[in-house]
């Protein structure tokens, strides 16, 4: 257990080590802790357990098997990902992630993470859509979680940036904003019923609500090493999953809806630090 937690504290440190050059980078359990230490907020505080394990997160292993894959010459072409645009030039990954999704004029979409890894492994490395690789997209193993883990760590600590110039990045945002409050389905919910108001809880789990953005900000942390699933789970997996409990049909990853929800979500948690990898339950 002792050597375990060396190390995984031995990794984080390696892992920093990388990104400490961008002053605003924040190890996640620091954000974490400057979030509760200014905010009165029963949703941020409500696992002191998942608090204390924040630095043993499973998920940084994961992030460091993503920064290996990233570098490594892969696919039918043989070549690494150090090319991939994620918005903020060939092969920047610090600080790409808080600001996504965005417009990408070489293929005329808003895009989120993980729509635009699956665009550059397949223009660039030459998988196809088929390829285990690309179409594996939920669990610890699958490149794509270690891919988007990575990716996501180096925006720790950032404040969430999703820019808005661009005509198809705000009606993205704003048909996100029409899902979010639309009531449909046999229940009649909203994403809005379940996450409106502060404080809220199902069972023994307090909702997060989008009006706070402090807590938004942890919300809308993915990835995040689910403790009950025992995986590294995405954005898109949380929007399936929620759409699930409203009882309405499957989100798909990679659509416009899934895509137009994030451009939401992440305007209403703008300027406050990500938490990139979270922990959750
Ligand atoms: C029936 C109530 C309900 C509805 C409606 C609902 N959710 Fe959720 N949501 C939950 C629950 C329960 C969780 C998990 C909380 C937990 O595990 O502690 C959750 C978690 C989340 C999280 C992650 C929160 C965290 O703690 O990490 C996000 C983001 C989210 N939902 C977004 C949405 C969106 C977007 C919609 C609409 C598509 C939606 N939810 C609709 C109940 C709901």
């Amino acid at each position: 257990m002792l050597r375990l937690t060396l190390c995984a504290a031995c990794l984080a440190a390696c892992l920093s080590t990388v990104v400490l050059a961008d002053s605003q980078w924040r190890a996640p359990e620091e954000v974490l802790q400057a979030l509760i230490d200014d905010n009165e907020s029963a949703y941020l505080t409500q696992s002191e357990q998942n608090i204390m394990m924040m630095p043993d997160n499973a998920a940084l292993w994961v992030a460091e098997e993503g920064a290996a894959l990233f570098s490594e010459p892969r696919g039918p072409n043989n070549v690494s990902l150090e090319t991939c645009d994620l918005g903020k030039g060939p092969g920047v990954v610090d600080g790409a992630y808080v600001e996504l999704p965005r417009f990408f004029a070489d293929t005329g979409r808003v895009m989120d993470l993980e729509t635009r890894l699956a665009h550059c492994m397949t223009t660039i490395q030459g998988f196809s859509a088929d390829d285990p690789e690309v179409k594996t997209r939920h669990g610890s193993d699958s490149d794509m979680m270690k891919l988007q883990t990575f990716i996501a760590y180096r925006s720790s600590g950032l404040p969430w940036n999703p820019p808005l110039e661009h005509p198809l990045e705000q009606a993205m945002r704003d048909a996100g904003e029409a899902l979010f409050f639309r009531r449909a389905g046999t229940s009649d919910f909203s994403c809005s019923t379940c996450h409106g108001q502060s404080g809220k809880r199902i069972r023994a789990s307090v909702l997060p609500s989008v009006n706070e953005p402090h807590e938004w900000s942890k919300a809308i942390s993915w990835p995040a090493y689910r403790v009950g699933q025992q995986e590294v789970r995405s954005s898109n997996h949380r929007i399936r999953g929620c759409y699930w409990q409203m009882r309405q049909p499957q989100s798909i990853s990679g659509s416009d809806a899934a895509i137009a929800l994030m451009s939401f979500w992440t305007d209403a948690a703008r300027g406050q630090p990500a938490i990139l990898p979270d922990k959750k339950r």
